[in-house]
């Protein structure tokens, strides 16, 4: 089994993730030797900021695809984004073709600045299924609302919850990875994902969070995390 990575920061030159050519290189390698061999480029879409709309990163989604064809068989890249839903407007940016969804599926990938309030957090997912569309709440582990037991399995009957390989293996902190590892048990977690922005550190791997994934919970949820559940956003399948 392989598996598909639905968050990361390989396109060069968009983002705070891959600076350049070569690191997205370095990037696709460890990522492709690693197992990984469906990956939805997901760069910030964070207004005023980081502002590459729809229509560029298909463009350059294809360019990096067709590149990435000759070395690496059998790897298959998808356009999409990671929308910062603080602080925009996600109807009036998807109209605009500014934020957009995951590899042509409802899916939407939103994030939020950590210290978000619950209320608002929940508005802007709404707003999200007003749309059509299916929220998936980016890296949940990191949001200091998600603390709050009652508020997660709240969002979670609404919206599907992604958490960061890292942070379940704790690279991202203590805190962080317990909040992590209790939604797992709790069964709230829909995707897990690289959130990769480098070749050094945030890597683009999965095995490790796999090993874990198996040994604690099994192999089945761990394949559904990693394999099941991204395939569905592929083939536009609702969870
Ligand atoms: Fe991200």
């Amino acid at each position: 089994m392989y598996y598909i990575d639905i968050h990361n920061h390989m396109l060069n030159g968009v983002d705070d993730g891959s600076r350049n050519p070569e690191t997205t290189a370095k990037m696709l390698q460890l990522a492709y030797n690693d197992g990984i061999r469906g990956i939805i480029c997901t760069p910030h879409y964070l207004p005023g900021v980081y502002t590459t709309g729809k229509a560029e990163r298909v463009i350059r989604v294809k360019h990096l695809e067709a590149i990435a064809k000759k070395f690496f068989p059998g790897l298959a890249l998808y356009e999409g984004c990671e929308y910062f839903a603080s602080s925009g407007h996600f109807t009036e940016d998807l109209e605009k073709g500014r934020a957009g969804t995951l590899a042509d599926s409802k899916y939407v990938l939103a994030e939020f600045s950590p210290a978000t309030p619950e209320d608002v957090i929940e508005h802007r997912l709404m707003e999200i299924i007003g749309t059509g569309c299916w929220p998936i709440l980016a890296h949940a582990e990191r949001y200091m609302a998600f603390e709050n037991e009652a508020f997660r399995l709240r969002v979670s009957g609404f919206a599907y919850i992604q958490i960061n390989a890292e942070s379940m293996l704790g690279e991202a902190g203590t805190g962080i990875k317990r909040l992590a590892r209790k939604m797992l048990s709790e069964g709230i977690v829909t995707f897990v994902a690289t959130d990769a922005h480098g070749a050094h550190h945030r890597k683009p791997v999965l095995s490790e969070c796999a090993l874990y994934l198996e040994e604690h919970f099994g192999t089945e949820y761990m394949e559904t995390l990693l394999y099941y559940n991204p395939k569905s956003i592929l083939d536009n399948i609702k969870l």
